[in-house]
């Protein structure tokens, strides 16, 4: 069994409670919450003051992507408004088990993002401390990317290590996630898909999930 992910980032911020209601009704299993801060990635997004105000709509995990620099700033603010994953950057950490355990320290579940040409080794002892691994398929800063295919074998890399060591750590995608790119991550071993455009862009959000989802569970 796959989750989907569905971004907000590419809902209609002018009825951003009606778009996260939308796609849990259509079958979304998490929410993704992209923060930027114009720093890390060359785009704004939007902070906790959002967070809070759609965490009471719904009971689904709300998944914490921060693309920001400084992340421990913030975590406690995040955590308040009601994340139940955080994943920070591995190249914005110099830090990252202390990040991790101060996500932890706050009781939710932490997660490690690695850009596109991030190797795995950055995460292999930190492994036994964390519950996500977020692997970006797109340059992190904004939706509606083309997916970077060079990413897939990382993607098995890890869930090879996951297995030999049984490890419970989800692997999710991010960026680019479509009908057709869905295929080859599911097969890699990837659990949780992020998907803005290819769900947000959609009139019938609920065809659109199921798609995705179909694709990835074939
Ligand atoms: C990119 C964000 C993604 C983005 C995905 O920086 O982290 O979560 O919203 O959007 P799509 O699915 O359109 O690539
Ligand atoms: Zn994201």
């Amino acid at each position: 069994m796959i989750k989907i992910a569905p971004s907000i980032l590419a809902a209609d911020f002018a009825k951003l409670g009606e778009e996260v209601l939308e796609v849990e009704k259509a079958g979304a299993d998490w929410i993704h919450v992209d923060v930027m801060d114009g720093h890390f990635v060359p785009n704004i997004s939007f902070g906790a003051v959002v967070l809070n105000a759609i965490r009471p709509l719904t009971k689904l995990p709300m998944d914490v992507h921060l693309m920001i620099e400084n992340p421990d700033l913030y975590i406690e603010e995040f955590a308040k408004a009601g994340a139940d994953y955080i994943t920070v950057h591995v190249e914005a950490c110099p830090h990252l088990h202390r990040t991790i355990q101060l996500i932890r320290s706050f009781g939710v579940k932490p997660g490690v993002v690695l850009n596109p040409h991030t190797p795995i080794e950055t995460i292999q002892h930190i492994l036994e401390d964390i519950d996500l691994v977020l692997f970006m398929t797109v340059n992190p800063g904004f939706g509606g990317q083309k997916f970077i295919h060079s990413v897939v074998p990382k993607v098995k890399q890890l869930s090879d290590i996951i297995k030999e060591k049984e490890l419970t750590i989800e692997i999710e995608i991010d960026g680019g996630i479509n009908e057709e790119t869905i295929v080859a991550c599911a097969e890699a071993g990837a659990t949780v898909f992020v998907a803005g455009s290819a769900i947000y862009s959609k009139k019938d959000r609920a065809q659109a999930l199921q798609a995705i989802r179909k694709a990835g569970e074939e």
